[in-house]
Parts: structure tokens; sequence; C-alpha cells
């Protein structure tokens, strides 16, 4: 038997798993706490000697010829195999504990020298992330085996070493038996993908600490220590600083050996469960607006170094996020330092993940059959494994404040092998929570903390919530699906957490977007040639993979807030939804804001006490009328002046009226057109299709192409499931209503003085109509055209549409435009709340967003004046919807990455009556319907002028 097909030997001279620290040889480096410094401490990243094998019986007895490449690293992000993803298909048979017989190897080879001065001690070497396995051999000698690929493994190779030059050489293979429980939905990647160092320690050195720290004192299970504060000796821990997420406090424990300093960074909090089901922090009921975190970067596949760990931390911060889920297995262990450092709450997660069991067999429906012997869960093969990732997580990362639950792993059914996980964990530390998702699923909750799910509406949440059968704390391990455009439902969740005790919040799915950067395109799953492959799924980041932002990202931010607002009688009502935190460590700012310009600003300093309210007096001089809109903006500044919070109030101001000035005069028409001059504009309309197929502004023509009445956008990665009963998608043409390929038919085209009238349908191939409608087009002698549409939906259409409106297809000039309504970024009707009313200007090619799979977007809500650089003006009395783009919808539902994206030369708008909201359904539950252009029947009006 090979030892790394061995349910048994997961390992061979491997440390038993300790708590993660770093020795020092001093005091002050000890506080100081850079490693780097430490003379007992060695990195030995950097550059390798590296020889692949596409088979690892193909490894030589000597290896003659060497690459070199730099460690961490992942060798198909080096370029020596395809990268690989899939979701929930195993990348291999579901045969355990078997593996492929061509399993491929990576040999690594350095050199390193030992100081004399580590003559006389024990030297260690560390592996923060090998994958899959690995054989450790140093001078030539074989010095153990470990796997669990996120996991620490720890050598003692003090008999192996000697002072001056030595050599050591890993074995990585691409599979092991422990594969089969690292089924995450990722990219594959081999290799040593985090921090390899040796370690100079005492003999008979201390080997573990345990820190216990709770809201009165800080317990450590060693014989010699001191604590200190800020660098300051703590004499009593009397009054001592509590540490949460908003204010992470840390005191630094040193524990002290003959020669060495071993730092920790000590948050003093309690975690605990209100009768209501709150989660507590020391007590005070807090909601977790949390994200799930893979480790992940567009050129370096799993390895992400500490700097970019941290952008990743600072970032969320940024965007009002303070929970991560360290989605599914553990992160690096300095990543849980920087979390108690920045002040999160974290769900550290355990390497396990079995989702490809319940796609063992071929045609059977989706489902975790647990109840037989085969799920990993139940299979008393598995039992140490399992058990043995939950100890290594915990053993490692035990003396952190920031993890406030263990997580026994992701999506591997529920057995006897997490309830053995479950129990070792209790008895181990009982100060944490225990969650695990798999055990709601099946229904399962007495022994875990947490009534867990994922993707479950806000609707379904408020029956939990009204269960008092369901005595356990609820909790969405993951919601609000990030894929591409979106997530746009993550304010509806939110409303529901601070409405409802029970429900503790959640963590939206994911961090980033996982692609592989070829050339400045994102490239994803199927892009590589997989035997099995899950094309973009990989792609579902709350931000784009260089951490940039996108609208979903700031909706989220915004939905997050610690700070609302109401408008009422003359009175601001100002929340503060901080925990820990008085409002008054902040500057609220409001701003009269008229048809876009500010007219005024006041600062305040709220001295408001966590989760109570205050109230100040609206502190301008309302209008009385304005010409599109006056309104309120609130921000909450934090002390380096940036934008945590804002919020915008509409006031009741009266607003100009669009003023059509007189009938048009000079108005003709043959048997095809209808011509119109008025004003500075001249108009063609086409009878036989109803459409506008010129229009001149001040002798500039403004189209070049029809003005049509259309349905249709690029289905965003949200619309995976609705787009089929919307086109004919992928070849199936029983499915939908066949937007896609539609046919707009005129019935009747009528001039009766200064109004066309057009009645007409819209249907997709095969199918009946799905609207009709009545447009109407009055031409003002002052040169404008007041469009009434006045549309039908066919009863029981079963669905909804894209979005209805016209698309004008202008001059490439035409690129510039000014407009009153939502902005600055896209918008849509439910994710909108990063955005606000104001005037603004902007170009088609700015509208632009680089989606990894290119699809609508774009989009603004509540306009009412889109004036183009040209002349040519939208404005309605109510609102519209709009969106300039250098792209047609067609062209953007074509391309399936963004270098195959062609631009039309034109410039392309679209004024809209409503577009289908955004939603999160590319995983969760499809945009709910107050958000959806489903109105049976409607009036649309605006002006072209
Ligand atoms: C969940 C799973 C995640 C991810 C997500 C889809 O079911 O836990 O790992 O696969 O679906 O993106
Ligand atoms: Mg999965």
């Amino acid at each position: 038997m090979r030892i790394y097909e061995d349910f048994n030997k997961t390992s061979e001279n491997r440390e038993p798993q300790r708590a993660y620290y770093i020795p020092y040889d001093s005091l002050e480096k000890a506080l100081e706490g850079n490693r780097e410094k430490s003379a007992y401490y060695k990195l030995l990243n950097g550059k390798w000697n590296f020889a692949y094998f596409k088979r690892d019986i193909d490894v030589p007895e000597k290896i003659t010829s060497w690459d070199v490449i730099s460690v961490p690293s992942c060798w198909q992000a080096l370029g020596y195999e395809n990268p690989g993803y899939t979701n929930v298909n195993y990348p291999h048979p579901v045969d355990a504990p078997y593996v492929p017989d061509d399993n491929p190897c990576g040999v690594y080879s350095r050199g390193f020298d030992i100081d004399g001065a580590w003559n006389g001690r024990k030297t260690y070497v560390v592996f923060e992330g090998v994958s899959s396995c690995m054989f450790l051999y140093v001078n030539g000698e074989y010095v153990g085996f470990s796997q669990g690929s996120h996991l620490q493994a720890e050598f003692d190779i003090t008999d192996y070493v000697k002072e001056g030059r030595n050599e050591i050489t890993v074995k990585v293979l691409k599979w092991c038996v422990g594969s089969y429980l690292e089924d995450q939905d990722f990219f594959r990647y081999s290799g040593i993908f985090r921090d390899v160092y040796l370690l100079s320690r005492e003999e008979n050195h201390i080997k573990d600490v345990y820190i216990k720290a709770d809201t009165k004192t800080i317990s450590v299970d060693a014989n010699d220590y001191e604590i200190y504060d800020n660098g300051k000796k703590v004499e009593n821990l009397d009054n001592p600083i509590l540490w949460n997420a908003e204010n992470p406090h840390l005191y630094t424990v040193v524990v002290k050996g003959k020669t060495e300093y071993l730092p920790f960074y000590v948050g003093m909090r309690e975690v605990s469960v209100s009768d209501k089901y709150e989660l507590l922090i020391n007590g005070v009921p807090v909601i977790l607006k949390g994200v799930n975190h893979h480790d992940t970067h567009p050129l370096n596949g799993y390895c992400e170094t500490d700097e970019e760990l941290m952008n990743d931390l600072l970032k969320m911060k940024e965007l009002n996020i303070n929970t991560v889920r360290t989605s599914h297995y553990p992160p690096t262990p300095e990543f849980m330092n920087m979390c108690d450092k920045l002040g999160f709450y974290v769900i550290d997660e355990t390497d396990i993940e079995t989702h490809g069991y319940i796609n063992r067999r071929h045609a059977v429906p989706y489902g975790f059959d647990v109840e037989n012997d085969i799920w990993p869960c139940q299979n008393k093969n598995f039992k140490d494994m399992f058990l043995e990732r939950m100890i290594r997580m915990v053993e490692r990362d035990k003396n952190h404040a920031c993890i406030i639950t263990w997580s026994t792993g992701n999506e591997s059914g529920y057995g006897v092998n997490q309830e053995n996980m479950i129990e070792w964990a209790r008895r181990r530390d009982p100060s944490r929570l225990i969650h695990c998702e798999d055990a709601s699923r099946k229904g399962d909750i007495g022994k875990v903390d947490f009534f867990s799910q994922m993707y479950h509406s806000p609707e379904k949440l408020e029956e939990y919530a009204n269960d008092d059968n369901l005595k356990k704390m609820v909790f969405l391990c993951e919601f609000s699906h990030a894929m591409g455009n979106g997530p746009g439902d993550v304010h509806d969740y939110i409303e529901m957490f601070e409405k409802y005790p029970k429900l503790i919040g959640g963590c939206i799915w994911e961090w980033t977007d996982h692609v592989v950067m070829e050339n400045g395109v994102q490239k994803y799953g199927g892009d590589f040639g997989e035997l099995t492959s899950d094309g973009n799924f990989c792609s579902d980041g709350l931000v784009f993979s260089d951490r940039s932002f996108k609208a979903g990202s700031l909706n989220a931010k915004y939905s997050y807030q610690y700070f609302g607002t109401e408008l009422c009688d003359g009175k601001i009502k100002v929340k503060n939804k901080h925990d820990f935190t008085n409002l008054n460590k902040y500057k609220l700012v409001a701003e009269l804001s008229v048809d876009g310009e500010i007219k005024a600003s006041k600062e305040f300093v709220l001295d408001i006490e966590p989760h109570c309210t205050g109230e100040i007096d609206v502190p301008f001089e309302i209008p009385k009328e304005c010409g599109y809109g006056a309104y309120i903006n609130i921000y909450l500044l934090d002390e380096n002046g940036y934008e945590t919070g804002m919020c915008q109030h509409k006031l009741e101001t009266s607003v100009t009226e669009i003023d059509a000035q007189g009938k048009a005069e000079d108005i003709s028409e043959d048997d095809l057109r209808v011509y119109v001059n008025a004003g500075d504009s001249r108009y063609i309309f086409n009878k036989h299709y109803g459409a506008f197929e010129s229009i001149v502004k001040d002798g500039k023509e403004q189209l070049s192409g029809f003005a049509r009445l259309t349905v249709w956008r690029a289905p965003t990665d949200n619309d995976r499931q609705i787009k089929k009963t919307w086109g004919l998608i992928d070849g199936d043409n029983w499915a939908g209503e066949n937007m896609n390929r539609m046919f707009s038919k005129v019935y009747s085209c009528e001039l009766s003085g200064n109004k066309i009238t057009v009645k007409g349908s819209l249907s997709g191939v095969s199918r009946l109509p799905f609207m009709h409608y009545t447009a109407e087009y009055e031409f003002y002698a002052d040169g404008k055209v007041k469009t009434t549409l006045n549309g039908e939906l066919r009863e029981n259409l079963g669905c909804c549409l894209p979005r209805i409106g016209f698309e004008f297809t202008s001059p490439a000039v035409n690129d510039t435009f000014t407009y009153f309504g939502m902005g600055e970024g896209e918008c849509y009707a439910d994710m909108h709340y990063h955005a606000k009313t104001g005037m603004y200007e902007s170009d088609a090619r700015s509208q632009y967003v680089n989606y990894v799979y290119p699809q609508e977007h774009g989009n603004h809500i509540g306009a009412k004046l889109l004036k183009m650089g040209r002349g040519l003006t939208f404005a309605s009395n109510g609102e519209f919807e709009f969106n300039v783009s250098e792209y047609t919808s067609e062209a953007l539902t074509e391309a399936a990455h963004t270098d195959e994206l062609v631009k039309n030369g034109r410039t392309n708008i679209r004024v809209d009556y409503k577009v289908t909201g955004i939603g999160s359904g590319s995983c969760g539950p499809y945009t709910a319907e107050k958000y959806q252009m489903n109105d049976e029947k409607f009036t649309f009006e605006f002006y072209i002028m």
C-alpha cells in the first residue's frame, strides 16, 4: 500500500500540533513581534530548485536537471501544468482512498546554512501549506510525511542537520487520500504554497501554550510569562480593556523559556448566546456582517503574501465587514494575528469538504444521501482523518481572540465523524462555539451552536426568526452570492438581521473572483482543457480579483454601514448601529443638494451610544421649488475623513414640470414616413416599423439606426436560471419566451394632428406575443416629443422581462452625457445603496464594467434627465432608467471573455421604463418580485428633446 493512499497514515514523524508562535531571542524582539528579526527563525521562502514530473513513478533516484522557481508558489501558476477548476465534482474518480495512477509530482530542493549559534539546540522545519502531501528529506535522508494541505506541518530535523551547509528536499504529490477531503470549490493547485521556515529551539523547550482569556482574566498554561500592554508591563488586570471587532485591544503575553521568548497577542473577550439566541460578544448582541474568504490570486493561485492578506482585510474594513469565514480551510496562521489586530470575528473552518460525493453516480438527484458508509462523514476509514483536521486547526489557532467559533468544514454531509470532531472540540475548548452547516442541512442541530444555512431568502429567514421551536442562533454561513454584476440583495438581508435578534447575520459568498489572468484577460474554468469544470462559477467575488470595488461591493458597504437616518417632522433621527462605539468617534456631515448642487453643508459630532438613537433638527432652509429634486445627504466620516456610511433623503420640494410649447405644425407624411420640423429639431418616423429613423438636432444627426422598443439585456451571472425563461439559451428551444430572438410587430401606425399612434406587439420566435402596446408620440412646436408607452404583458407570462424601454443607436461621437439621477456608479432597482441622486457627467466608455464574464452593466435608476453631448435629451416628469454603452446587449450576450467583446462603433442609449434588479440568483434566490419588471400593465412617459 502506498502511504499516500493509506487512510491510517496521514503523517510520519510530524510533530504533534501546537499553538502557532515564533520564538524570539530577546524580550524586546518578542514585543516588537517582527519574526524576521528573531535569531531563532529562518525563512526558507525564495529560490528553490524544482523538477516537475507528470507521474511520480518517473522521479529518478538522482535528479540531475533542475529549474529554479520561487517558493511559496503553485506549480500550475508557474506553467508546469494547466490549472483546473471544478466546483462540486472531483477532478478524479471517486474511489477512495485511491488516486490516479498518474500522480503528478514536484520535487523541491535547496541548500540552507545552520549557524554555529544553533548548535546544541533543536532545529525544526515548519510548512504552513503544501498541497496535497509531502515527503521531507534532509541531507538525503527521509524525515517524514504529511498531508492536509491547509494545515501546519512541523518536523524535528535536529538529527539530520549539521553546522554549515545543508540540503532540504521535498517531494510533493498532486493527489493523496486527503484530496478526498479537499473538494472545495476552487481552482485546484499543487505545491508548497505557504511559508516554509526553520526554528531553532532550546533543549526541552516549551511545546504548546494555551492561553485562555475572558473579560476578567488571562490564564496562561506556562510557568513563566509576563503580560504587556502597548510595550508596558501590566501589573494587574483589574480594569482590562476588552477586545471586540470595533476596538480590538490586544495585550501581549510573553512566555519565557530559558533562552527564548514566545509572544502571543491576546484579546480579552467572551463569546456567549443570549436567551433570545443573540450572539453576544462581552455580553453585547452583535450582528455578523461577514464575507467568506478564500486565498486566491489572479497570477499566483493559492498564494497570497502577508501583505496581500492584510490588504484583503483592510479592504474588508473599508466595506464595513466585521466577520470572516475562512472558507473552507484554515488560512495561514498569520492571518489570525491580522484579524486579532484589525478586529474581525472569525469562523475558523477546517480543511474538509467532500461535496463531490453527491455526484459520485450519474443521474441521481442532488442530495446528501449520507445514510450509508460511502460518505466520508460516516465512513470509519475517514474517522481519524476528520478528527485530525479539527485537532490541527484548533491546536494551532486556539489562542486567537478573533476566532469566535470552530467550523467542521463545508458541504460534507453530517455524520458520526463530525460528531466526533465536535465532541473533541467542546472538551478541548469550551469557550468557543461550534459551527457545522452540514448539521443544519440534515436537521440534526443538537450538537452545534448555530442553525446555519446558505442562500436562504430573506422571507425564509423571517420564518426561522418566528419559529419558536428553533432554539438556536440563525446564521447564514453563505448568502448574497456575489457573482458578476451583484450581489443586489444584501440590504434586504440586513433589514432582517436588524429586525430579529435570533438572526445573527451572515457571510456574503465570497470575497474575490478566482480567475487566472492571461494577457489581461480573466480566464476561468473550462479554459484549460479540464476533464470536468464549472466554467466561471469560480468568479463570484464581492471585489474583483485585483481587489478593486464594483457596484456590488459598494452596495454591500452601504448596506453593512454602521448608522441609519430617518427624516421626519423637520428632524433627522440618527441610529448608531455600532455595537461598541459611541458615534462621537465619527463626524456626521449633512448637506443640502438641490438639482445636484450642494447648497449648504453642516458638520456634527453626535454623542450617541451604540445601538441608540439621537436626533438633530434639519439644519437647512428647505427650498419650496427646484428643477429636478432636492435632497439631504448625510455622511458618516471616520477620523481619517473616510466615508463609512451615507444616507440620502428626498425632500418634499415641488419640481418644475416639463413644459412643451404649442403643437408642432410642420408635419407631413408619405406612405412610409412622417416628417416633422419643430424648433431646432427634425424628425423622420418610419410608419412600417413604428419607430424613429432620424432625429436631427441643430443640424446634427442623432441616430445611426432605428430607435427600437426592446426588452433584452445581456444576462448577468445572477440571471443564470431566469435567462432560460427569458431567452432561447444553450439551444434549448422549449424552455423560454425566446426574447433574444425577438420580433417586433407593428399592427398600425397612424398620424393624427401632432400625434403618431403605434399599435404593436413584441414576441419571441415560436411564441405568442409576450407584450402588446400602444405608443404615442406627440410633437410640439418647440421640438419636444412626448412619448407615451402603454404596455400590457401577456396574462400568465410566467416570467418578468429583463427590462423594457427604448434603445437609441447614436453615432459614436455622441458619447458624453450629463444626467440627473442615481449615480455615480451603476445601480439597479435593488442594488443602489451606494448611489445617490444628483447631477453627474460621464461618457460611454467609463460606463463599462469589466466583469469576468461579459454581461449587463452600467444602468442608472431614478433619472429625470439624460442629456447627450450631441444635443439629444431625454427627460421625464416621472423617473426613468437609462444606460449608455459602447456595446449592444447582443454583443455583451455573445462574448464569453472580455477580449471577445466587440464594439459596434456607436453609442447605444437605453431609455427604460424599468430594468429588472440584480439579486443574487447565481446561487441564491432570484431577484425579489418587487424588483422585477413584471408590471402587467404600465404607462411610461418621457420627452425626447
Ligand atoms: C456553496 C459552497 C461554496 C461555493 C458556493 C457557490 O454551496 O459552500 O463553497 O461553492 O456554493 O459559489
Ligand atoms: Mg462545494
